[in-house]
């Protein structure tokens, strides 16, 4: 049988015990979401799903979009998606090979995903939800920072020089402003929002060019 991929296989190995951790995105990705503003008749695409964790914030809140997808290479971390909303659905796929028509969606979210993909990988992830998002389509992102002044510096200092000792493994401790490499990919920023509950994050909302 083939072997998973090195990075799936992390993903795959991580999927039973990803769930316990969920409580230090949630503040995040209220944010996210609150900064997303999807709307009922949006097409959303939820980038690097895993267990579901945006599409659950997102089926609590009485507006929610009718149609929503949950993307991710990890069928381990899909198996743990709950049963969600009539209209929604996962698809296994790599996010720098999308299996998805040009132009099909209103917004897009990358929550704790840009982080953990190498520069390259992040670069043809961005340059495809650059693609499958409409003219003025938006896409927000949120990956963990460093806090700039918190007690706590020191100790994420620490845990990001073991993620570059074992960058496969501790990947998810890496942090990330994502700006610079939103505007290569041809996004317009719109705006930055830095929780500091839970994980230290910074959730950007960046916009597609309505006209090229
Ligand atoms: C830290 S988890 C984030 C999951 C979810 N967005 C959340 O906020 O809980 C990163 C996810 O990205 C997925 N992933 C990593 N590389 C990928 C790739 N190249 N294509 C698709 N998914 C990928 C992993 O399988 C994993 O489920």
């Amino acid at each position: 049988m083939a072997q998973a991929p090195t990075h799936v296989a992390v993903w795959d190995g991580l999927s039973s015990i990803y769930d316990r951790q969920l409580r230090l995105e949630r503040r995040a990705l209220e944010a996210a979401l609150d900064l997303a503003r999807p709307g009922v008749d949006d097409v959303l695409l939820d980038a690097g799903t895993g267990t579901g964790a945006v599409l659950r914030a997102l089926a609590a809140r009485g507006d929610r979009p009718r149609t929503a997808v949950g993307v991710d290479a990890s069928k381990a971390m899909l198996a743990h998606v709950p049963r969600l909303p009539d209209g929604w659905w996962v698809r296994h796929a790599e996010l720098e090979a999308l299996p998805l028509e040009d132009a099909t969606f209103d917004v897009a979210l990358a929550a704790y995903l840009l982080h953990v993909l190498c520069p390259s990988t992040r670069a043809a992830a961005l340059g495809e939800l650059r693609r499958v998002l409409r003219p003025g389509g938006r896409l927000v992102t949120v990956t963990p920072v460093l806090p700039r002044r918190a007690l706590s510096r020191p100790m994420w200092l620490a845990l990001a020089g073991l993620a570059r000792l074992a960058p496969r493994r501790l990947c998810g401790l890496r942090p990330l402003d994502p700006r610079p490499e939103l505007l290569d990919a041809g996004f317009r920023l719109v705006r930055a929002r830095t929780v500091r509950s839970g994980y230290y994050s910074l959730c950007v909302s960046a916009r597609v060019p309505a006209s090229p």
